[in-house]
């Protein structure tokens, strides 16, 4: 017996029309379904949300799409990674009952018209140098969340601005799903896990360790008391601009919900950054204060 028999392998499902017959039958009899959706190349941040999920529900689904709506011409689609077997083993040892694979055709079949887009939310960030991000998100996201109607859906922190504009959606909808939101994994040098990691050189990912420390010293002043907040996004920006080897994209302190760039303190602040290293485009935040 391998590993993956051992802890129960999760069920390969690539049919919309299955997994969406499983969850129901399940929901229908009282269980609990809880859903995590993902575009593979799973690392511990992923495995985080589906061990969420297994102390959660009775029933785990994963989803395995690399949506190609939510890439840009130029970035990455072809070459984001797609090991599947090691996915499908990673998902098993997490707990996950089922992990639902479509092709693009089930989910994008010929002369799909309609869309989703959040206003407001999708417009800064992440949204300024990525347009079309977002509306490939949302719509994935809202699709997968009609084929597979879960309790409740899993996302990480990491993502920070994409669990806003879902959480918004969802509220905007009154989509009958509840979003749970967990922590960024990181690496023990402070690294939030990413999928885009295994394309950093090792000088890279020392250089990337610059995001991950300038924020933490960010939440440090702001738990010793320092209200500044002009004075401490300048300095995180002055930081990240002074780090060799990262371009830095942005860097900036705003309101958890509304994500706006705030010019004076209050109670809960979410420090956001993202940069180039070499060619990857890396993102990360830390929040201070209460804000789910
Ligand atoms: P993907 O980048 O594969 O991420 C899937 C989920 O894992 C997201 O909710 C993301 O925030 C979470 N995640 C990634 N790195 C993490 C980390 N270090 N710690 C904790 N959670 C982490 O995000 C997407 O896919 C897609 O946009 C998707 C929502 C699946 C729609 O296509």
């Amino acid at each position: 017996m391998n590993q993956t028999e051992a802890a129960g392998a999760a069920r390969l499902v690539e049919s919309p029309e299955e997994i969406r017959r499983v969850v129901q039958a399940a929901r229908r009899t009282g269980l609990r379904v809880g859903f995590v959706p993902t575009m593979g190349a799973l690392h511990a941040g992923h495995r985080s949300l589906i061990e969420q999920a297994r102390h959660d529900c009775d029933v785990v689904v994963a989803s395995i799409f690399v949506n190609p709506t939510q890439f840009a011409p130029h970035e990455d689609l072809s070459k984001y990674p797609r090991p599947l077997e090691a996915d499908l083993r990673l998902c098993s040892g997490a707990g996950a009952d089922l992990v639902f694979h479509p092709s693009v055709p089930a989910m994008y079949p010929a002369g799909m018209s309609t869309v989703v887009r959040v206003e407001g939310l999708t417009r800064g960030l992440e949204g300024a140098s990525r347009p079309t991000h977002f509306q490939g998100v949302t719509t994935v996201v809202l699709k997968l969340f009609s084929v597979v109607p879960a309790d409740v859906a899993y996302f990480g922190q990491k993502d920070f601005q994409q669990q806003a504009v879902l959480r918004k959606m969802v509220a905007d909808l009154c989509l009958p799903i509840e979003i749970v939101v967990c922590p960024t994994v990181r690496e023990p040098d402070g690294l939030a896990l990413s999928s885009r990691n295994v394309y950093l050189s090792p000088t890279e990912r020392q250089q990337a360790l610059e995001l991950s420390a300038a924020l933490r010293r960010t939440m440090t002043q702001l738990e010793q008391g320092v209200r500044d907040i002009p004075a401490l996004q300048r300095e995180l920006r002055d930081r990240l601009v002074a780090a060799p080897g990262v371009v830095l994209d942005y860097a900036t302190l705003a309101d958890p919900q509304t994500l706006e760039e705030l010019s004076s303190w209050q109670p809960s602040v979410v420090a956001l950054v993202a940069a180039r290293v070499g060619t990857t485009r890396l993102i990360d935040n830390m929040v201070f204060g209460r804000w789910q």
